[in-house]
């Protein structure tokens, strides 16, 4: 498969500081490629960049054989790009949304309403058509957005963190609805807080934190990258300051991450460092549950960047409703 998004050396400078710092990657046509970061990563510049919304100040990148510093325009016209906060008219119905974008995109006349018919339809719209954008459920709304996206019929579509602030139903519809464009031919780049969210959608990941990215992959490989390590997790009643010390000075932790009275503990040598653990938190505690679990893509995402996930649970509306 052809390369549809090819980015080298990116960077954005806000002032001295640079939002996106030498970035490179490739996007093969027809593939869902994720952005997973936490919040200032970087994840709306790039995209804004590559939907030609925004100039870098260094590198390049070509989006469908357009370079996106000297062919914004022939960039924006072979992609859709739903913002994270919809760029849509309050007062217009679904329908005349849709039909004023395919206007403004050029869309022939006559092909303007059996589009934005179809497009309803596909997104399960249709007995939403006459209601204002305004008065549309939050799912509804961010749904109409993607479907406006595409009147023009692009090649690839930007989303910048589609499911942030839907609740667990609409998300979940939202993304069956994502993998449907995917089988069409659509080649989609997104971007999400949401690691499960980046596991299930995403043929491939890029992990962004303070504009590198840190690591690119399928999500099978990157948790291949900790498949010999095993995870203690251990509930607690309490988790004290003591506790947080004395298990930081034992040997053969690979990660310690502790949330609520929850710890996970990375570790190669669970044999070795299980008797030691236990010893611990029984002067501080009382043990409620042990396990040992298999390592997820969460797991891979702290050891690979060094970062707390908490980190990612910042405007997480969606887990918080579960
Ligand atoms: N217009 C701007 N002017 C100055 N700084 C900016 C501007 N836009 C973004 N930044 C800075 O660039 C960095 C990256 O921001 P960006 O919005 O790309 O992050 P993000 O990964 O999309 O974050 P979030 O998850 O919160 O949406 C942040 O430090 C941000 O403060
Ligand atoms: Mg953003």
């Amino acid at each position: 498969m052809d390369n549809i998004i090819q980015v080298r050396e990116l960077t954005k400078f806000y002032g001295n500081n640079p939002a996106v710092d030498h970035i490179s990657f490739d996007i093969k046509e027809g593939e869902i490629f994720g952005f997973l970061g936490p919040n200032g990563a970087g994840k709306t510049t790039t995209i804004r960049i590559l939907a030609g919304l925004s100039q870098p100040s260094f590198g390049f990148a070509l989006v469908n054989g357009h370079d996106v510093l000297k062919e914004p325009l022939k960039v924006k016209k072979t992609i859709g790009f739903v913002p994270e906060t919809s760029n849509l008219y309050g007062e217009l119905t679904s329908f005349k949304n849709l039909n004023y974008h395919a206007e403004l995109y050029g869309v022939p006349k006559r092909e303007r309403r059996t589009r934005s018919l179809n497009l309803l339809k596909e997104f399960n719209l249709i007995e939403h058509q006459e209601k204002p954008f305004q008065t549309l459920s939050r799912g509804f709304k961010r749904r109409l957005t993607i479907a406006t996206a595409l009147v023009h019929d692009p090649k690839i579509l930007f989303l910048d963190e589609p499911t942030t602030g839907l609740d667990v139903m609409s998300a979940r519809d939202l993304r069956k609805l994502i993998k449907n464009l995917k089988k069409k031919g659509v080649t989609i780049f997104l971007t999400t807080h949401y690691i499960p969210e980046a596991e299930s959608l995403c043929d491939r990941i890029a992990v962004i934190v303070k504009g590198k990215i840190r690591v690119m992959d399928t999500p099978e490989n990157i948790k291949a990258q900790v498949k010999d390590t095993e995870i203690l997790e251990i509930a607690l009643d309490q988790v004290t300051e003591e506790i947080k010390n004395q298990l930081s000075s034992v040997k053969g932790f690979e990660a310690l991450v502790i949330s609520d009275n929850q710890i996970r503990i990375h570790t190669k040598r669970i044999d070795q460092i299980i008797l030691p653990v236990i010893e611990i938190l029984k002067q501080g505690a009382q043990i409620k549950t042990i396990n040992t679990v298999t390592p997820t893509l969460e797991d891979a995402f702290v050891k690979i960047t060094g970062l707390d996930s908490d980190i990612m649970k910042i405007n997480k509306p969606e887990k918080a409703s579960v």
